[in-house]
C-alpha cells in the first residue's frame, strides 16, 4: 500500500513536513509513504493546461499510484496556504478529454500543526470542503489538530512529539484501515 503525503508548506523546517515524516515512521509493514509539496508547480493557468507541465504530470502519476492521500496543512490566516490550493487546482482538472481528474474517489486524510491555538483546525475545515467537492473519500474521524506545536519542538526546530504521539499513531492506524475499507 502506498500513501502520498501532500504537505502544504514550502518552508525548509516545516513542522507539517516533519509531522508527515513522523507518520511515515509509524506505518505498518508493507505500507510506504512518499512526501510531496507544491514547490515545483507553476501557478495554475488555463493557458498552460494542455499539454500539462511535466511537474503536473509527475504529481498526477504519484496521485494515481497512491492508495490514499494524506494532507498535512499549515494554517495561513485561518485558511490553508495558497500553494496547496494551487496543487489542488492542477489536480482538479481532467487529465485529457478521455481521462478525468485524479483525486476522485481517493481516500483522503487531513492533519496539521501550528504554533497557534487553532492548531490548523479552521484550515482543515476549509480543506475538507474543497476535497469533498472534488469527490474524495474523506476520513472525517479521527482528526489530528496540533495546537501550540512549539511545545513539541526542540531548540533546533526539530519536531519532538510528546502528547501528540499517541494521536498520530491512532490516525496512522485509522487511515490504513480506512483505505483497506
Ligand atoms: C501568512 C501566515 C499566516 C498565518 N496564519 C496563521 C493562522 O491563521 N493560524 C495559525 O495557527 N497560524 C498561522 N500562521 C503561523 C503558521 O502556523 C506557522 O508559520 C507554521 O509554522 C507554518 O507551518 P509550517 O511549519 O509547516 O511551515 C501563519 C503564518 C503565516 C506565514
Amino acid at each position: 500500500m502506498k500513501i502520498l503525503a501532500v504537505v502544504g508548506s514550502l518552508r525548509a523546517g516545516s513542522f507539517n513536513r516533519q509531522l508527515a515524516s513522523e507518520a511515515a515512521k509509524m506505518l505498518p509493514q508493507g505500507v510506504i509513504m512518499e512526501i510531496v509539496d507544491g514547490g515545483n508547480l507553476p501557478l495554475f493557468n488555463e493557458d498552460l493546461e494542455y499539454p500539462p507541465p511535466e511537474a503536473v504530470t509527475r504529481l498526477r502519476e504519484k496521485v494515481k499510484s497512491a492508495d490514499g492521500i494524506w494532507f498535512f496543512t499549515p494554517e495561513y490566516n485561518h485558511f490553508f496556504p495558497g500553494n496547496l490550493k494551487n496543487m489542488i487546482d492542477w489536480l482538479s482538472r481532467p487529465v485529457s478529454p478521455t481521462e478525468g481528474q485524479v483525486l476522485q474517489g481517493k481516500p483522503a486524510a487531513i492533519s496539521g500543526a501550528s504554533p497557534g491555538i487553532s492548531g490548523t483546525g479552521i484550515a482543515q475545515d476549509h480543506l475538507r470542503v474543497i476535497l469533498s467537492y472534488l469527490d474524495m473519500k474523506i476520513m472525517n474521524q479521527p482528526r489530528l489538530i496540533i495546537p501550540n506545536v512549539l511545545n513539541q519542538v526542540d531548540a533546533g526546530g526539530k519536531l519532538v512529539l510528546k502528547e501528540s504521539l499517541p494521536y498520530l499513531q491512532k490516525i496512522v492506524n485509522s487511515f490504513v484501515s480506512f483505505i483497506i475499507g
